[in-house]
């Protein structure tokens, strides 16, 4: 896909760290997007500047490769939260085993920005939502992005009480240390990536974004 690659990637290191949400469900009530939303103020308490895109709040049509990418207001804000960032969370429903549509299409529309970067990954399933989790994490690899080796996987049934709160103390346990692992673990690899390219190594994948 001919993309014009964000300069953002190999631009001097900034001091702060953004980490973006994404949440993918179009129910108003979305379980997985609450758990994003807890999730990144949790990160925000470990440093992280942390921002939500909340894609039933977007209009993002099927993503068309004959169509320039810049063409409406939604798109463009979408475009600069996504270059402003420096780590992703993605949030979905399991839906037939694997994510929303809303998901697949928002990852469809780039991959150069996503590459060095760490990403994280919440699913809200009746069941485990492993296979959710591996179908994000290999679009994530295909563009380059690194992955936390462990995912949030919610049981939209038996986790919340009747008032909508959480009750499982383990998933509340697994939301801190994603909180503190896509900061702590986060910085370091966009720290070693800039490093990579902005010195222009040549034994790494990160040769391959070195602007000529
Ligand atoms: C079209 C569709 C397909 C679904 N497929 C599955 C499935 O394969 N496995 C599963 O456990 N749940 C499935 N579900 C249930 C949702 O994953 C579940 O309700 C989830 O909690 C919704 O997340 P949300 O609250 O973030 O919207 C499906 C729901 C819909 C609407």
């Amino acid at each position: 896909m001919e993309q014009k690659p964000s300069e953002n990637v190999i631009d001097e290191k900034k001091d702060s760290f953004k980490i973006l949400g994404i949440g993918s469900s179009l129910n108003k009530k979305s379980t997985s997007t609450r758990i994003l939303q807890i999730t990144l103020e949790k990160s925000r308490k470990y440093g992280a500047t942390v921002s939500l895109l909340n894609l039933r709040e977007f209009n993002l049509p099927i993503f068309n490769p004959n169509k320039p990418r810049e063409t409406t207001h939604d798109i463009i804000k979408i475009n600069e939260e996504v270059n402003e960032s420096d780590a992703f969370i993605l949030a979905t429903p399991d839906y037939h085993g694997s994510m929303s549509g809303g998901m697949k299409n928002f990852l469809d529309y780039y991959w150069y920005e996503f590459s060095g970067k760490l990403f994280g990954y919440i699913v809200s399933s009746h069941e485990k939502g492993l296979t959710v989790i591996d179908h994000m994490r290999t679009a994530v690899r295909q563009c380059y992005g690194w992955s936390l080796p462990y995912g949030l996987s919610i049981n939209s049934e038996n986790d919340f009480d009747i008032d909508g709160n959480i009750k499982n103390v383990y998933l509340n346990q697994r939301i801190n240390n994603m909180a503190r692992d896509m900061v702590t673990y986060g910085k370091l690899l966009s720290k070693q990536f800039l490093y990579d390219v902005n010195t222009k190594q040549e034994n790494t994948f990160a040769s391959q974004f070195v602007k000529k």
